[in-house]
């Protein structure tokens, strides 16, 4: 298990190229399950995450070929034969997002088998919204011996309406009804970045989707999909989670390859505690992509903040603001509204001296208060984040544990940010 040391107080100045969407690009590469043909997906991150889901496709039987490209990588999937129907335990426990080939699986072969996956750090997590939306597609449903067993002859449209907006839920579903026969609504679908994204690759396909970007989505069936090449959307957290280093740093920042639309409830939030951020001029990027410029001048204000489904402040965001509200002066109330238990990192910050209450959903975060270097544990892939971010800003050496968290969905963060001025050295354990 590695760790990272970080010594902190040192100012961060220079570029970052941000990577592509990991949430963007898993379930795109799920959606390469519904046709036999060849799929090709640009600025995939070079992430844990994306390797995983790539040992779970090569267990379905299905082939892909990673190259390696200037910016990104290039990931080419193309399930010729009908992949297997079983997605097994041992994959789906090491990341949740393994149940997004459950809807392709079922839609294609009308017969799918994966794990449950098992409790999360972060909160229950259930994938009850999924399986019922499955159900009045048609499908019928059971659970046994920990696996969802699901079976269909062939999916037909329907009315679907979420009880809860859930990003993955409205992703298996919308893959689902692709292929289905007749149309289905899906209502009070989630509206994230990631969700349009995937649904593009899908148009690109072949899929007859509309209402895309609204919390209505209409999806045509159509009888096959065709093979499409898509480019995965920058990564809004990675590109938030730098913001937070060039300002927690006193730093300068300028992040390439960012989409700022996508950004908007994160760039407000930081400019009203004072950080400064600017559109600026791109350096040789793709159409869409463009750079942001981001200053920390401390002193920081405090700033209250609730964790929203899109277009509101990212729950991904939450445990790097709290870092930073570490240093705004006065109280800053932090309300996570997404997940029920997704504050582990507030204990490890207050380790490094941050004063931070919490109770049920609200953390409240007295600041600024000065940081200094300890050993503190990652819980999770954004608590990991946070405790990165206080390391560099907190005055000794922090040792941060079990950092195979934010690998899982960071590319290399040590190397990226070392290259710009910081001191962290990955330690392997052995
Ligand atoms: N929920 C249910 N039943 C369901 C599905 C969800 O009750 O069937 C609840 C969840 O328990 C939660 C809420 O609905 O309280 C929202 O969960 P959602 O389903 O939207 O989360 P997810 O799809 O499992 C994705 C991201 C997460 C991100 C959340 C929220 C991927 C692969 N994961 O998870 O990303 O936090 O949406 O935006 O897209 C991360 O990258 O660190 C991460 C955790």
């Amino acid at each position: 298990m590695d760790q990272f040391r970080i010594e902190g107080g040192h100012r961060l100045e220079g570029r970052v190229t941000i990577g592509g969407a990991k949430n963007a690009a898993l379930p795109a590469m799920a959606a390469a399950l519904l046709t036999d043909k060849r799929i090709e997906l640009h600025n995939i991150p070079r992430v844990r995450d994306i390797l995983t889901m790539r040992s779970l496709l090569d267990e379905l039987g299905v082939d892909s070929s990673l190259k390696h490209e200037r910016e990104g990588n290039c990931l080419v999937i193309q399930a010729r034969t009908p992949p297997d129907p079983v997605a097994a335990y041992e994959l789906v426990k090491q990341m949740r997002a393994s149940v997004l080939v459950l809807g392709p699986l079922l839609a294609r072969l009308g017969h799918a088998r994966v794990s449950l996956p098992g409790g999360c750090a972060i909160g229950a997590r259930p994938i009850n919204l999924h399986l019922k939306g499955l159900e009045k597609l048609g499908a019928t449903v059971n659970i046994q011996h920990g696996y969802v067993e699901a079976r269909v002859d062939r999916l037909r449209g329907d009315l679907i309406q979420f009880d809860t907006i859930t990003v993955t839920g409205t992703e298996n579903l919308m893959m689902a009804a692709t292929l289905a026969e007749g149309t289905t609504v899906l209502e009070n679908a989630a509206v994230e970045p990631e969700v349009q994204d995937l649904a593009a690759l899908l148009i690109a396909m072949g899929a007859k989707i509309d209402g895309l970007g609204s919390p209505t989505i209409r999806i045509q069936g159509v009888t096959r999909l065709a093979g499409a090449k898509h480019t995965i959307i920058p990564d809004r957290i990675e590109a938030g989670t730098f913001m937070v280093a060039a300002a927690i740093t006193g730093g300068h920042l300028v992040l390439d390859r960012t989409e700022p639309r996508h950004l908007t409830a994160v760039i407000a939030k930081l400019a009203e505690v004072g950080v400064q951020i600017a559109r600026v001029k791109s350096r040789g990027q793709g159409p869409g992509f463009e750079a942001l410029e981001v200053r920390g001048t401390p002193p920081f204000r405090a700033a209250d903040m609730v964790t929203q489904e899109y277009p509101g402040f990212p729950t991904d965001m939450q445990a790097q603001y709290m870092a930073l509200a570490t240093q705004g002066s006065g109280s800053s109330v932090i309300t996570e509204t997404i997940f029920e238990n997704r504050y582990l990192h507030a204990l490890e910050l207050a380790r490094m001296g941050a004063d931070i209450t919490v109770d049920g959903r609200r953390a409240v975060v007295r600041g600024p208060t000065p940081l200094s270097g300890a050993n503190v544990q990652a819980s999770d892939l954004r608590a990991s984040a946070s405790l990165v971010l206080a390391g560099l800003a907190a005055d000794g050496e922090s040792v941060v544990d079990r950092v195979y968290h934010i690998d899982r969905g960071y590319e290399r963060i040590e190397e990226k940010l070392n290259r710009v001025g910081a001191k962290i050295s990955r330690v392997s354990q052995g």
